[in-house]
């Protein structure tokens, strides 16, 4: 025997004992977000480098060190997509989708794929949920998309959230708000992380995301952005927050949340549980005024989220879920020479909506009722040529039936004909 195969480090298989809870997520997903009017879309799982180089942002870990990237064979660099907003808007940019009625507004349900540690809730491949609404740069869409996550996590029953929010302003408030925290950061080097100290020119935003106690000390004193805001942003950001007070979310202005993406501006947020350990971040998102721009579009305002399916379901604690009912189960006596004529019950069935099992390993009679139990068929045929042995299991009655009319029989007797 040759060695046995495993998937590879930070990915998994999808068992059929899992499928039921993530359909479920997925379904509930989709009736909240198609209700308010999102779209679904489905990208490719690849797209070229410079999506991501360009949207994700190059000084972040996802592009530094996250990225699956290789040659596509004919000399162009691809990446496995590592998230899905840069995509989206490429597809925005690329399908002329500003000439629609704004917000465009999309969802899509994916795997992604980044090269991190992996650890409970962080896999290199995983799954997640996500909105995004392009075109528009009204305050309500913030809003919006923020309560539509709340809603989808609350359905979801996921425990112990928490939800921060923050205001990163324009790019050019940035910009001028980074030089004076640099500043800052030289003049306390010595108290921070080598790795906060090396990022100082690169990124020093992150800093703020650090838990080394010295650089967590000296962030106490640093400036923040939020205070650096511009009038525009202020006023949006104060309408992103109104709109939320009167939609009753609670959630805490978190000068220091950064995300780790550099296409945000103005509004950022994110979805905490305590339910889960280290990898808290349940979901999160913001507004992306400049992304579709950046990647060759009109400038375009958009804002969205995405949440990880895997965490929420982990922070959920398990969604019951009910197996699909089995109408029918057809049985058949092989050495009676009926498998061709159980064959077309079962065909038959499906074609009236039956939700019907055929035998299909040969058990033996007493193998065959035991595997209707298993399974909790209503109605067990034991068919052969001429005349069906039909047992209702759940009526606990039993009737011979002719072979060609067991579906009807069972249709007439359910009364959906
Ligand atoms: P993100 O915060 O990088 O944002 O990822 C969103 C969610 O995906 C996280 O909160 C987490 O639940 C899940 N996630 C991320 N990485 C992993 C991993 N390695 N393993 C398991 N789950 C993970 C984005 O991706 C942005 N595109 C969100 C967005 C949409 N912003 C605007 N629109």
């Amino acid at each position: 025997m040759s060695e046995r195969l495993q998937v590879p480090r930070g990915t998994y298989d999808v068992l059929p004992q899992d499928a039921g809870a993530r359909a479920a997520l997925e379904a509930t997903a989709r009736r909240i977000l198609e209700g308010a009017g999102y779209a679904r879309i489905e990208t490719p799982a690849f797209e070229h480098t410079e999506v991501f180089a360009r949207g994700v942002g190059a000084s972040t870990d996802i592009v530094q060190k996250e990225m699956y990237t290789f040659d596509d064979g004919g000399g162009r660099s691809v990446t496995l997509r590592p998230e899905g907003t840069a995509p989206i808007c490429r597809a925005y940019a690329e399908h002329g989708m500003h000439k629609l009625p704004q917000p465009v507004k999309l969802w899509y349900l994916s795997s992604f794929f980044r090269q991190e540690k992996p650890q409970a809730g962080r896999f290199r491949q995983f799954w997640q949920v996500g909105a995004e609404a392009i075109g528009s740069d009204d305050p309500a869409v913030d809003a919006e998309s923020i309560v539509l996550l709340s809603t989808l996590l609350d359905e979801l029953e996921v425990g112990g959230l928490r939800l921060r929010l923050a205001s990163l302003g324009t790019l050019a408030a940035r910009h001028a708000y980074r030089e004076e925290l640099q500043a800052y950061l030289r003049a306390h080097a010595d108290e921070l992380s080598a790795d906060v100290r090396e990022r100082i020119d690169l990124n020093p935003l992150r800093a703020f995301d650090s838990d080394h106690p010295g650089t967590r000390a000296a962030m106490a004193g640093a400036p923040l952005l939020l205070d650096h805001l511009d009038a525009d942003d202020a006023a949006h950001f104060a309408a992103v927050r109104e709109l939320l007070d009167r939609a009753g979310i609670a959630y805490e202005v978190d000068p220091t949340l950064v995300r780790g993406l550099d296409y945000y501006t103005r509004t950022v947020f994110e979805f905490t549980s305590d339910a889960l350990g280290a990898q808290s971040g349940v979901g999160g998102g913001g507004r992306y005024d400049g992304l579709v721009e950046m990647l060759g579009g009109p400038a375009t305002p958009g804002c969205g989220w995405a949440a990880g399916i895997e965490r929420m379901l982990l922070a959920a604690g398990g969604m019951p879920v009910a197996a699909p009912p089995v109408d029918l189960y057809v049985a058949f006596d092989d050495a009676a020479g009926s498998r061709a004529a159980a064959f077309a019950v079962a065909d038959e069935a499906r074609s009236a909506r039956l939700h019907a099992q055929l035998e299909l390993a040969g058990r033996s009679r007493k193998g065959q009722l035991k595997h209707a139990d298993r399974i909790d068929a209503r109605y067990v045929a034991v068919v052969s040529d001429d005349t069906t042995v039909l047992r209702d299991r759940h009526a606990g009655e039993q009737h011979g039936v002719p072979t060609g009319d067991v579906v009807a029989w069972i249709l007439r007797e359910r009364g959906m004909r």
